[in-house]
């Protein structure tokens, strides 16, 4: 889930930039401004409650703010999302917000504080007040709302210092530049909550069977090198003719040309959250490649899996491979078999170990059948992100 706080003192203009944030991203919209003024018009009890203390421009007590929110979220259940626009306005607050979130199994993914000078907000104010008939738009209230925000509301950001989510967004400018601001700052924390998955394992393990299987299943991309090498190679094109000579001695191809593979297959798919690599890294060198082609695009390795299946069992998964159409070059050779094997063995050994070191390596046993085998991955990767989360 993508859950933001826009947070800034009263006409700021988190109202006006939450419009075109939830349309783009597609949030639930939780303004407690909003909801307490609905429930002020529908004169309910707690409508009435918070007149008083809204006209005269104070904060209302933390745990009515709580009881309008879980009202609203409790109706939204099913979201992509949840933009709070004017909450959390106090430390207590910012503890309701962890809560709220938790139990939802989610957290906060970024604080945005539009930061704009106090003449310009009271003047922005008066303006409003002009167009529309806010009762606390007066500047005697005005004044008011803005001591309270810097005695109350501004502390919040202490708390959202401390876990790096806190990000300050000058506010000055058009709607649409301060809205530019706003939304590189969140794709940059979108990417960094990208699941992406390395699967591992010698030939014949099941890779590219489960790494289909999986990217569907957790709507990830799905890179396989060897994949999009054969196509080329079937296409004709230039990468193709370049790399043909070693995929057919069963050789690693250069590692530059896998680089323009990868950089390309990552542009190309823009809506997904997150990527299955298979059959790269091969190499300790490629790790290192990775690596740097993810930190480009300001993300990382989630989590490498290694699918364990004994040398025996690939041997005969490879030989019955042979007989499908699903053959690669070298499955109908026992001896080039044996070669690629024999290479898997040798060069993962530093690729485990980079990742066994970051804590990132897990390992699945790759035997029985596929589906199972399906549900022991994605048993991994649901718990990586319920952790990353
Ligand atoms: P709330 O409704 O949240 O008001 P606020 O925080 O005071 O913020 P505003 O809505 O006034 O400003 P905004 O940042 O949304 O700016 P806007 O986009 O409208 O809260 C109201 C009251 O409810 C509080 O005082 C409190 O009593 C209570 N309350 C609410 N939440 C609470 C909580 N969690 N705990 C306790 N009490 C709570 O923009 C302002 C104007 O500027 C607009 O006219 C706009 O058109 C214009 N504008 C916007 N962007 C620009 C720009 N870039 N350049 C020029 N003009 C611009
Ligand atoms: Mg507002």
């Amino acid at each position: 889930m993508l859950n933001i706080v826009l947070f800034g003192p009263p006409g700021a203009g988190k109202g006006t930039q939450s419009k075109k944030l939830i349309e783009k991203y597609n949030l639930t919209y939780v303004a407690t401004g909003d909801l307490l003024r609905q429930e002020i018009t529908e004169g309910t009890a707690l409508g009435m409650e918070a007149r008083n203390l809204i006209e005269k421009g104070r904060l209302v007590p933390d745990d009515m703010i709580l009881q309008i929110i879980e009202k609203h979220i409790n109706a939204n259940a099913d979201t992509n999302g949840i933009l709070f626009d004017g909450f959390p306005r106090t430390y207590v607050q910012a503890y309701i917000l962890e809560g709220l979130l938790m139990r939802m199994h989610t957290s906060l993914t970024c604080l945005l504080s539009l930061e704009v000078p106090r003449e310009e907000l009271i003047a922005r104010m008066l303006k409003r007040a002009k167009m529309e008939n806010r009762n606390d738009d007066t500047l005697e209230v005005i004044e008011y709302r803005l001591l309270e925000y810097e005695t109350k509301t501004i502390p919040v950001i202490e708390f959202y210092k401390e876990r790096n989510i806190y990000f300050p967004i000058d506010g000055v400018g058009t709607v649409d530049e301060i809205f530019e601001r706003l939304c590189q700052v969140i794709d940059n924390s979108l990417t960094k909550q990208w699941m992406n998955v390395v699967l591992l394992g010698p030939p014949g393990a099941g890779k590219g069977t489960q790494g289909e299987i999986i990217a569907k299943r957790h709507a990830l991309g799905y890179i396989s090198t060897g994949t999009l090498l054969r196509k080329e190679i079937k296409e004709g094109t230039e990468i193709g003719q370049r790399a043909k000579p070693y995929m057919e001695k069963g050789e690693i191809v250069p590692d530059e040309i896998a680089v323009k593979l990868i950089e390309r297959e990552l542009h190309l798919e823009s809506k997904v959250r997150g990527f299955i690599f298979k059959g790269f890294p091969r190499t300790i060198v490629q790790t290192y490649i990775l690596d740097g082609i993810l930190k480009k695009i300001n993300s990382s390795v989630t989590v490498a899996i290694e699918l364990k299946v004994p040398t025996l069992e690939c041997f005969k998964r490879l030989t019955m491979r042979a007989k499908t159409d699903k053959a690669c070059s070298y499955d109908k050779d026992p001896e080039l078999i044996i070669h690629h094997l024999e290479e898997y063995k040798q060069k993962s050994i530093l690729v485990k170990k980079y990742y066994k070191n970051q804590n990132k390596l897990v390992k699945v046993d790759g035997t029985g059948d596929v589906a199972e085998v399906s549900d022991r991955i994605s048993e991994v990767i649901d718990k990586v992100a319920r952790m990353s989360r």
